[in-house]
């Protein structure tokens, strides 16, 4: 049989929906959520005003905002089951794979599971965007032999998230950092987990299994993942001498400078520019410029390596200066994706949603891709099958 080269391998390029909910110009470094530059919703709104516009294709006024804060408050709360289960598991899981089991544990626990209604489906986001921080957190807690903590209703949604983590008082500031953190992080149009989550609700599965689908796609050291990754990279190169000798040695040896390179982006990631500043003035704050300093150094050396080889368009993306904030703020290196997990459940959400009414393309649709066959083939009529005992050995 004649093989096919694909064109499109993982789909790179190719337009499988229509979405109103956010938009990318990887040319111009261009990220909008909603019509509404990044740039502007990080400096000027906040994630749940942010999850809000993700979720209804328009910023709330003020009684709206105030009422979805509420809901969002009122379901920061895990019910006891689902803490009793997280007390019984090994405390040496991997946390990403803790929060794709736990998304089920949510779902059994939703009044409004098999409510497909717009409202339904709304009030099941509503709920994930509350708990998934919290899920983390309390995690975080019984892993290191403590309480999950209560929500303080004083705090806000940033600042709820770290004390529930951390169990100590926010400072305001690295709480706004966060509060921008997750607003950076919220959507991203098509990337894998989200279109992991809309082929799954695309049969008509619900919400929950949707967003496990995403959780499981954002683990990836290639998506979410990254965040970590480079977190170890920091860690492995803060005792070097010549940390360009050490990029240089990595990409001569084949491995990639995680954090850096974008399906997307072919110029600067909006998001990393943000970041860049931010894990700057973070670490001037907090006397810990240190790790800046080590990820502009390996910036500037693997740019330089990327511009020798004809491979300018490889720069910082979202997860590269995202780590040596995170650490700075205490979150611990396997939280970071999970971190990252709970800003984008807002995006998840929406993307949900849309695909479920089929809010921009006029209906929903399955989807369902083709593959080209290239493996054995005999013709239409097929191999001849031999029982097992009339097989040659190896054959
Ligand atoms: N470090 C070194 N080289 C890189 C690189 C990186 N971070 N990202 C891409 N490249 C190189 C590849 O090695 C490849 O080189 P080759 O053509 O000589 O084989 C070329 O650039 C294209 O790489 P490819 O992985 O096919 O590009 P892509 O656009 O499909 O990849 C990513 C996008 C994100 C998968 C890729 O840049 C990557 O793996 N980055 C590191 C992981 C990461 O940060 N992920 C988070 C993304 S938000």
């Amino acid at each position: 049989m004649e093989t096919v080269r694909i064109k499109n391998i993982g789909l790179r390029g190719v337009t499988v929906a229509d979405t109103k909910i956010s938009f990318i110009d990887g040319e111009q470094g261009v990220l909008l959520y909603r019509g509404y530059r990044i740039e502007q919703l990080a400096e000027q709104s906040s994630f749940l005003e942010t999850a809000w516009l993700l979720l209804n294709d328009g910023l709330p006024d003020e009684q709206k905002l105030h009422s979805f804060s509420r809901t969002i408050a009122d379901a920061g709360t895990l019910p006891d089951f689902v803490l009793e289960s997280l007390k019984r598991w090994p405390k040496e899981a991997v946390p990403m794979d803790v929060l794709q089991a736990t998304v089920p544990l949510l779902a059994i626990s939703d009044p409004d599971l098999a409510d497909e209604t717009r409202g339904g489906n709304f009030r099941k986001a509503a709920r994930l965007v509350a708990r998934i921080p919290v899920v983390v957190a309390s995690w975080h807690r019984i892993r290191s032999g403590k309480d999950p903590l209560p929500r303080d209703p004083r705090l806000s949604h940033a600042e709820n998230f770290l004390w529930q983590l951390l169990g100590a008082k926010p400072d305001p500031v690295i709480a706004r950092d966060l509060d921008i953190c997750l607003v950076l992080h919220a959507d991203h149009t098509f990337n894998a987990s989200t279109f992991a989550c809309r082929e799954v609700v695309s049969t008509r599965a619900h919400m929950y299994a949707g967003v496990a689908a995403g959780v499981g796609a954002l683990s990836g050291s290639l998506h979410g993942g990254a965040n970590a990754e480079v977190m170890k990279m920091l860690r492995a190169v803060q005792n070097e001498k010549d940390v360009g000798g050490w990029v240089r040695r990595e990409l001569a040896e084949g491995r990639k400078i995680m954090g850096m390179g974008h399906a997307v982006y072919k110029t600067n990631d909006p998001r990393a520019l943000i970041l860049k500043e931010m894990s700057r003035t973070l670490g001037e704050k907090l006397g810990q410029r240190k790790w800046y300093d080590l990820s502009a150094e390996i910036e500037r050396v693997a740019l330089e390596e990327f511009h020798n080889k004809g491979k300018e368009t490889i720069k910082p993306n979202c997860d590269f200066f995202s780590a040596s904030v995170y650490h700075m703020m205490g979150i611990p290196e396997d939280l970071m994706t999970p971190v990252f997990a709970a800003s984008r459940i807002a995006g998840w959400c929406a993307h949900i949603i849309e695909e479920k009414f089929g809010d921009a393309q006029g209906k929903p649709a399955l989807y369902r891709p083709k593959a080209e066959y290239v493996g054995h083939y005999c013709g239409r009529t097929g191999c001849e099958y031999q029982p097992v005992g009339e097989r040659k050995a190896g054959g």
